[in-house]
């Protein structure tokens, strides 16, 4: 693996001969004499790797390989020391050198020597950047919202996340974000670059869901032809994430609760206690209060677990967010679909502003991903934005406001000619818009205009 690497020795030999022996494995070799030059290097130039001596005319070795290692932390340092002084070579490695050669030193062995620290080196930084990706990806970032209850929301994952060890619970109806909540925890803690294991709970029969959550060992049941590892195993250092917790088993819940107090578990026909280090992060949208009520729910384990409870609140308690996560899901869908819509029309926007959205954001998702699929035109409409069931009831002004039945009765054609010819009128005509003004399709509309003679 080639790299440019910084060769610090005061002895002109040692430097010949480590440049001789490195350029040969095919590196670029930059040399300095004493601390200053190398300082010098190290500040314009980024290295791979740096062959340090620990003993320097203008500075020791340690003390410079503390500056060498502020200026650039990722680069690996091996320590050149003689026998006599190995200790300063051990105190570097303790401050983050990756080795030390003690003189003299066998070419072929330094080149081994090289050759692992930047592999390491290599993998260490690919971890990094998958870290930085994952983070970008699950993180706080990518939960969309502007209203206070989301600032709110963000700020309190982003707290909760430092505190590693802490159980979460959280709580919303369906829809509101809670995986993404979970996510964001596990990705912006510091177990960000170990597993993030999540399971539904509801997904299993209960005996499985046991093995699954703690494995078993070979023999246990007649299938166990070996040992497996439970999810909890495999989650060691990271985060499990227990969907829908609501509905877990009690005597599963007593397990789990044994695991969050002693941190530790068997697994299925096993005899020794296992350790494991986990954050445990569990959801529902049930009403837990009621499943206790009803004994479904382990008190115990509902206050072990909501140590941190976070509410996830549904979407129309935050309809300013609306809009926005409409935009956002926009431009998700228009890149997925190489779509250009450049927005929603004002009635449609309107429309999903008001609407209930039982479904939370999953639903306002779909709406918007099926809008843009199957949309034409620049603009998102009403005929596009196809809602649940009573779409029109929650949106419109209500009947009442608009009309009131007068006690002679009334010819309901006639009330909507008046009304249609009045949007068409507002709108200068336009049907596009007069349609959504109404909530009408466009097709609706133009059935209308033509049954009511107004397009004439
Ligand atoms: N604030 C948000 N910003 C962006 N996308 C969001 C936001 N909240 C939710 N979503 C999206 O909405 C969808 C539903 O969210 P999620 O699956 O996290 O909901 P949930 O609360 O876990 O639902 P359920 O209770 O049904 O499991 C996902 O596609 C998610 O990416
Ligand atoms: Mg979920």
């Amino acid at each position: 693996m080639a790299g440019h690497i910084l060769v610090v020795d005061d002895e002109k030999l040692i430097r010949w001969s480590l440049r001789e022996r490195l350029t040969a494995d095919g590196y670029l070799v930059s040399e300095a004499a004493d601390g200053a030059a190398a300082r010098g290097l190290a500040e314009s130039e980024a290295f791979d790797l740096a062959l340090l001596d620990l003993r320097l005319p203008d500075t020791d070795g340690l003390t410079l390989f503390g500056e060498l290692h502020a200026l650039q932390p990722d680069m690996p340092v091996i320590m050149i020391t003689a026998f006599s002084s190995v200790e300063g070579a051990v105190e570097a490695i303790k401050r983050g050198a990756a080795d030390y050669l003690t003189k003299p030193f066998n070419m072929d062995e330094l080149a081994i020597c090289v050759d692992k620290a930047i592999r390491t080196q290599a993998l260490q930084n690919r971890v990094s950047s998958e870290v930085d990706e994952k983070k970008a990806r699950f993180g706080l970032s990518n939960i969309v919202g502007e209203t206070a209850e989301v600032l709110r929301l963000r700020d309190l994952i982003g707290r909760v996340a430092q505190s590693e060890t802490t159980s979460v619970l959280l709580l919303g109806e369906s829809g509101t974000g809670k995986d993404m909540v979970a996510r964001a925890l596990h990705y912006e803690s510091a177990r960000v670059d170990k597993p993030f294991v999540d399971i539904t709970c509801t997904a299993l029969p209960e005996s499985l869901l046991e093995s699954e959550l703690f494995g078993y060992e070979k023999g246990a049941f007649t299938d166990a032809k070996k040992r497996k590892k439970g999810l909890f195993e495999v989650a060691n250092e990271g985060t499990v994430f227990l969907d829908e917790i609501g509905d877990m088993a009690t005597s599963l819940q007593s397990k789990l609760l044994r695991v969050l107090d002693e941190r530790s578990f068997r697994r299925v026909g096993g005899t020794t206690d296992i350790a494991v280090d986990v954050r445990v992060i569990a959801a529902t949208n049930r009403d837990l209060d009621e499943a206790i009520r009803q004994g479904r729910f382990r008190e115990d384990l509902y206050y072990r677990l909501s140590t941190v409870p976070i509410v996830v609140p549904p979407l129309r308690e935050r309809r300013d967010d609306i809009p926005v996560l409409a935009e956002h899901f926009l431009r998700v869908y228009n890149a997925e679909f190489h779509r250009e819509f450049r927005g929603l029309t004002p009635g449609a926007l309107r429309r999903i502003r008001d609407y209930e959205w039982p479904g939370n954001v999953r639903e306002l998702r779909n709406a918007i991903e099926r809008a843009v699929l199957l949309g034409s035109g620049d603009e998102l409409g009403l005929d596009e934005i196809v809602l649940g069931r009573s779409s029109l009831r929650s949106t419109r002004a209500s009947n009442e406001s608009v009309a009131r039945l007068p006690k002679q009765g009334c010819d309901l054609g006639e009330v909507e000619k008046t009304l249609i010819a009045q949007a068409l009128a507002r709108t200068g005509g336009n049907r596009t818009q007069a349609a959504d003004l109404l909530g009408l399709s466009r097709d609706q509309i133009r059935y209308k205009i033509a049954k009511h003679g107004l397009d004439a």
